[in-house]
Parts: structure tokens; sequence; C-alpha cells
């Protein structure tokens, strides 16, 4: 066991760790069903959601238990956390019970104070700011489709300045791809965050430019969690970055269409387009689990 471990961002990542994740994936999933490591054996992995997930839980779960570990879902609303417990009072205590604890919730800030009082490894499992376990998945898929995404063409449509969008944009200079951001501009990222992540970074309000010759084509929800109150809003101002056939047509030919999910069609992607790369899109999905797995690995090596 080395230093204590976390996965709180992409931002602050080793581009060597997540490289070795990324590569680590494939192995967990060519040996599925037949682990020959089980580097969670006699642990208790703690699961603490404010959010709702159908993927990075379920992925979690069962990636906790096929390491060996067993794991506890908590959702924030039913236990003493969410009566106003502070976090850092929580942390002290799961920290004194389990070996590692994934956090799903709203403020990034919350993460990393969960990370420093809890003294046990800690996983983003999405914030505001950043979905790291995501985009590890999406890079993962990218190069088991298509070979190493570095010098490749990134373009992310839609809003911006999501959390899966800026962890996008952290990756890029890390691992040495070109990221294009189409967006309006109140949904393009604040030009300090830019700065900080450096790389091959662009931000347009023209969705058609962006997609010229890109090698991936990725979009998210537009109206992420926590952001309701703006829905009226955000559907109208992002209807124009829709992924549809006439943006793929703009794309490299045998470009891949991603989506992190939930998906809803005629917003953000429509029906047609979704369906013609629902294999890229639900392979994404699985490598979810695989991913997982090589993060749990990776944070207890
Ligand atoms: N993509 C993703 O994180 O999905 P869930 O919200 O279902 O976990
Ligand atoms: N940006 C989305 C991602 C969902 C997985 C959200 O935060 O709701």
């Amino acid at each position: 066991m080395t230093d204590m471990k976390h996965l709180l961002s992409i931002e602050h990542a080793a581009p060597a760790d997540l490289r070795q994740m990324i590569a680590d994936a494939a192995t967990w999933k060519r040996e599925r069903g037949r682990h020959p490591r089980q580097p969670l054996a006699g642990q208790s992995w703690a699961m603490i959601f404010n959010k709702a997930s159908t993927r990075t839980r379920v992925s979690f779960e069962v990636g906790i238990r096929e390491l060996g570990g067993s794991v506890m879902f908590l959702s924030a609303a039913e236990i003493q956390l969410g009566r106003g417990e502070p976090i850092k009072d929580t942390a002290r205590v799961l920290g004194r019970m389990v070996h590692g604890a994934i956090m799903r919730t709203y403020r990034q800030a919350d993460v990393e104070e969960f990370a420093r009082f809890s003294g046990i490894p800690t996983i983003n499992a999405l914030t505001d700011d950043e979905h790291p376990c995501q985009i590890l998945a999406d890079l993962f898929t990218f190069e088991e489709r298509r070979g190493p995404i570095q010098d490749r063409v990134v373009t992310f449509v839609g809003d911006a300045a999501c959390n899966v969008a800026t962890s996008w944009i952290f990756a890029a200079a890390k691992l040495g791809f070109e990221l294009r951001l189409a967006a309006p501009r109140a949904f393009q990222p604040a030009p300090e965050l830019l700065a900080r992540a450096g790389g091959r970074v662009r931000c347009t309000e023209d969705a058609h430019a962006a997609a010229d010759g890109a090698d991936l084509l990725y979009t998210d929800v537009w109206v992420s969690m926590g952001k309701e109150a703006e829905a009226a809003e955000r559907l109208r101002a992002l209807a124009p970055y829709q992924v549809n056939a006439a943006l793929v047509k703009r794309a490299r030919p045998g470009a891949l269409v991603m989506h992190c999910l939930p998906a809803y069609r005629g917003k953000e992607i429509d029906e047609a387009t979704f369906e013609a790369n629902a294999d890229t899109i639900f392979t994404q999905a699985e490598n979810r689990l695989h991913v997982q797995k090589a993060i749990l690995a990776w944070i207890v090596s």
C-alpha cells in the first residue's frame, strides 16, 4: 500500500494513472467471470448518493462484488447527512468502519472534504463540477474501437459547461487530443477553467464547423441534475445543438457518436441517430463496469 489515493477529478489526476486505468479496464473486461485478482477481498465499501443513478450505481455495486468486496448503498436522504449531519462528521464515522467510499453529490467541495476527513480512498461518482469515472469509460470505449485518442478530434455538442464536458476538458491536455466544444455562449466553460486545463481546447457557437472531420461526436443531457429550474431556458437555448444526421455528416466517415446516458430523444440527440449508434452507446455504458474495476484496483494498490 502506497499513499492514500482518491479519484476526485480528472483535473487533478496524473496522466500516467489515467493511462494505467484505461489499460487495466481492457484486462478486467477480458477476464470477467474468472478474475485471478480480488483486490477488494475482505473490504466493505460505502456508496453515498445524493442524486439519482442507474449506470454508476449498478456498475460500482457489481464491480465491487466481483472484486471480492461487499458494498452498501446509502441514499444521502436516508442517512443523518440528509438531516444536516456535517460531511466531515459522516466522513470520520465511515472512515472508521469501511475501507473506501464512492460519492455522488452536488458540490465538488463536499467530495473533497469527505476524502480529507474520512482517511479512506474516495471516488467522485459525479458532482456538479466533474464526472471522472464517466470520462475514463468514454476514453476506454473510444480506444477500444478506434485506437489511441492522441491527436484525434473530439467534438462535444450541447451544455459545454456541464460536469461531463468539464472532465473532457481536463482530459484533453492530459491525453493529447483536440477537443472542440460547440455551445451557445452562456453554456461555454469559463475562460479561467480553460486556462487551467490548457491543451488544444476550442469553443465555438457553430456546431457544424466544430463537427468537421471529428473522430468522435459526444453529447450529454441539456438539463443536468440540479438544473431543473432552468429547464425551459436550456431547452430553448440548446435546441440548435442537437446531434443528428446533418451533424454526423460533417464528421469524419466512421466517426463514433457517444452519449453518457440517460438520453433524451428529440433533445440533445434524435431518435434515428441514437439508434444508429446504439451499439457504441451501450458498449460505452457496459464499459462503466470494467472501468470501475480498474479504478477500484488502482485506488487500493
Ligand atoms: N452516465 C451516468 O453516470 O449514468 P447514471 O446517472 O445512471 O449513473
Ligand atoms: N450532466 C449530467 C450527467 C448525467 C450522468 C448530469 O449531471 O445530470
